[in-house]
Parts: C-alpha cells; structure tokens; sequence
C-alpha cells in the first residue's frame, strides 16, 4: 500500500541523522516522502529543545499542522501527526495537554519502534506515547541505509552526554553516553558508501568520546577514523560535536596522519572566561583550550576552527565577556555558532541567581557575532586565489551554477555542468564573502578532479 510522509527536523545534525532513518524505517510499510504537508498521511515533526524558541516554534507548527489535518479529513482523508525528538521526550505530557490532537509523541531513543506504534495508533483511539529509554540499543533495530543519501552523509556513532554542563538539557532528553560498536558503524558506513556517499559526517554528543571495547582492545574516536579511512570511495571524514575536555592524542595524531580525515574541526568553548566556565561545570579552561588548539595545530598546520559561544550565562560580568570577544580575537575562528543564555526548566543553572537581562544578552550577543563575522569574512578572503577541493552536492540556487563544500565547509559556488554533481574538484577561489567563496573551473581543475575522484 501506498502511503506518504512528511519530516520536519529542528535543531541538530543529530536529528538529521534519526529523521532519515524513520524514513528508512517507514520505507518498507509504503511510505514515501512528500515535499508538503497537505499530500502527507503522515507527519513527524522532530523536534529540538536545546533553547526556548525551538520549543515555542514546535507548538505554532502544530497548531497549522492541525489546520492542515482538519482539512484533510474534510476532504475524507487521515493524517497521523506525530511529534519526535527532544521536545517529545522533555515534554510530552505537556504536547498532550497543549494538542490533544497529536497521535503519536515519542523520543529519540525509542522511534524504532514506528512500526509497532503505527499498527498501535491504528488499533487504538487516541494517543500514543513513547518516551522511555529502552535498555536495548534503537540501533539494533535501524535497517542499513538504502535510500540515496546524495554525497554528503551523517553517521550517528556516539549518543547521549554524560557532562552535565549546567545549561543543558541534552542528558536529560538523550540519555547517557553510548558508543555503537565499530563493526556495525563499519557496515552502515559501507553501506552509504554502496549508494554514492563519498564524505562522512560522524555524530555524537560529545563524538570525541568516542569509545568501545572490543575484545581487550578499546577503541577510541582516532582508531575507529583509521579504519574508515580504509573503505574505498569513502574519499572526506568529519566528526562533530566534541567536548574540548575529552580530545585524546590519539584523535590529534589521526589529523596528522589520515589524508581523509578533513582539516577543520567544531570544539565548543562556549565562554572566554574561567570563573564562568567553571559555573557552567565544563571541564577546560582557557589554557587548556589554547594548548589543545596549538597541539591541533602542530598536528595539521592547515587546520581551522569552529566554536559554540553562549553570552549571557547567569553571573557573566561585562567583564568575562570581554575575556570570550580577547579568546575570539586570540584563536581566530573560521566560523562559529553563538546564542543567548537560555534557561531551561530542571537545568542546574535555570536556579542560579543573577540572571542576565534580556537586552544585556542581546547587545553582548550581536557585539560578539559583529567580531565572529569580521574573522569569518576575513578567513573568507585569504581563500581568494588558493586552489581548494570541493565536494560539489547540488544545482545552486544560481542559474548555471552548482554549490560544494570546502575541506572548511564554505559553501563554494562555480559554473558547472550538472554533470560534475558529486565530483570531488580541485578549484580556484577569486572571491571571498561573508559566508560562501566563488571559485572557478578551469582545465586543470577537471583534470585535478579525474585524479582526486574516481
Ligand atoms: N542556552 C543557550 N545555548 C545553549 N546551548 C546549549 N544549551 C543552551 C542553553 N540553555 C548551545 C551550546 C551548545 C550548542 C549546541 O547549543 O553552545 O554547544
Ligand atoms: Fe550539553 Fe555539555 Fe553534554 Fe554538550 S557536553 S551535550 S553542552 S551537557
């Protein structure tokens, strides 16, 4: 029978990742995606908690969703809505509550059970909610990929957090850190190789934690790199998201020695400064961070850097956070993510007196991503003129155009025939902007691309 699916996905690459394996899921049971919630019998709306407006964002989608539900009924026809991810698992009770006309809520380590809890809505009136965390492994059950994922793929082999930062809700929607075993990830890396993938993306909470025992042997996040590296066609590695306090020499030495291995990596600081690290319980400090960096450094001279900043955290003075716009200025970083402090119900740190106020947090916020933009376009501009190889993923929005991403993950545009999709060339950049390079494709270029592709 045939049957259609819509995803929405919020939030991070994680839920990129679990979105595209419900889809796998619902595969064999006749779903299809479709590009539009009207054409949909069902709807998962897999949702993101980490701050406030994502989950503001999830209650106004599914009031139009409703909208859209009723519709279709009156025209005769179901639609199963159903709400996944952190906000399920963080606040099911109240979804309940707030739209009873949900059918499905359930979290982020227990959607392999779809199927069941598909027949389960069919068989029963009203809501089903699952948001337990089951002592088996949800990948146990995940079937391999097989649905074309174009080039560029995201491979979960490290999930749920341990940390316990006092700002966030991750361990409490994730659960505790578990690493799959590498066999398995082996396989399923394997398998995105089989349908075209050619650049990895290796997820995980704290991914830099990466560890399981084999045997007596244990592997860490560097070791399970080297034996990717190996599989033939698998061409760019990436990991992300790691946790400055757990990178190992092991995982260094990989970007000494994996050519694959690409040369840019996230390591969240989050503050410029001790006092407020120490009260948002991370385990580094800045000079921890500068050493980590310098060795990153020595490993691989051509590596860059992307970070996470919070302003605002509860007790910051303006002068802690001048010491995260002195740590900015002092690293220097390709590109990097930067939020308000936002409290999150049952977080240590929701309870800590001297919140900033708001209009404190937004003047530090834009002064602060006033300086991350000028080092990016800055970053941007010494491109210009530098051969880069870029993994070319789609038709850009420009006509004639397609768009790739660099070792550095700048969008790269050129003139292109559609044909050179999924080609890994070795470009040259003439313009440099704020958040994208141009770059042109020249004899030497395809000739390049022949040699790097296959
Ligand atoms: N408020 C603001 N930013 C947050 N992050 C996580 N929790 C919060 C919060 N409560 C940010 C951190 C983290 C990124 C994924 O989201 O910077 O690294
Ligand atoms: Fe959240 Fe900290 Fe864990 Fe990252 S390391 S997921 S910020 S608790």
């Amino acid at each position: 029978m045939k049957r259609s699916l819509y995803i929405k996905t919020y939030g991070c690459q994680m839920n990129v990742y679990d979105s595209n394996c419900m889809e796998e899921l619902l595969a064999p049971l006749g779903y299809k995606k479709v590009k539009s919630p009207e054409d949909a019998d069902m709807v998962i709306l897999n949702t993101c908690h980490i701050r406030e407006k994502a989950t503001e964002k999830v209650f106004s989608e599914l009031g139009r969703m409703n909208l859209i539900k009723q519709m279709r009924e009156n025209d005769g026809k179901e639609m199963t809505l159903a709400v996944a991810g952190c906000v399920a698992q963080a606040e099911g009770d109240e979804i309940a509550r707030r739209a009873p006309y949900v059918d499905m809520i359930f979290g982020p380590q227990s959607y392999h059970r779809l199927p069941e809890m598909i027949a389960k809505s069919r068989r029963v009136q009203g809501l089903v909610l699952d948001t337990s965390f089951p002592a088996d492994s949800k990948f146990d059950y995940l079937p391999l990929p097989n649905i074309n994922r174009e080039y560029s793929a995201f491979l979960t082999v490290q999930e749920g957090c341990d940390k316990f930062c006092t700002f966030c809700v991750v361990p409490y929607t994730r659960g505790v850190e578990y690493s799959r075993p590498p066999a398995e990830i082996l396989l399923e890396a394997n398998s995105l190789v089989k349908v075209g993938v050619r650049e990895i993306t290796l997820l995980g909470q704290n991914v830099n934690n990466y560890r399981s025992d084999v045997g007596k042997t244990e592997w860490g996040l560097g070791r399970l790199i080297r034996e990717l590296a190996e599989i033939s066609g698998l061409d760019r590695i990436r990991y992300t998201t790691n946790y400055p306090a757990d990178v190992t020499d092991e995982l260094i030495s990989a970007h000494r020695d994996v050519p694959s291995l690409m040369p840019f990596i996230h390591l969240p600081v989050q503050s410029g400064s001790n006092k407020v690290l120490v009260a948002m319980n991370r385990r580094h400090n800045i000079d921890s961070y500068r050493r980590l960096v310098d060795a990153l450094k020595n490993a691989r001279s051509d590596i860059a850097l992307s970070s996470d900043f919070i302003v605002g955290f509860p007790g910051e003075k303006e002068s802690d956070f001048a010491d995260s716009l002195n740590l900015i200025k002092e690293i220097g970083f390709s590109q990097a993510f930067s939020f308000k402090y936002s409290s999150r119900p049952g977080t240590p740190a929701s309870l800590l007196p001297d919140q900033v106020p708001d209009k404190e947090k937004n003047e530090r916020l834009k002064r602060l991503q006033d300086l991350l933009k000028t080092q990016q376009y800055k970053f941007n501009q010494e491109c210009v003129g530098q051969k880069m190889q870029v993994l070319l993923e789609r038709k850009s929005a420009r006509a004639g155009q397609l768009v790739g991403r660099s070792q550095y993950m700048q969008p790269v545009h050129v003139l292109a025939e559609e044909l050179m999709i999924g080609k890994i060339v070795n470009l040259q950049i003439i313009e440099g902007m704020q958040y994208s390079l141009n770059a042109a494709l020249n004899h030497t270029s395809i000739k390049d691309s022949v040699r790097v592709s296959s």
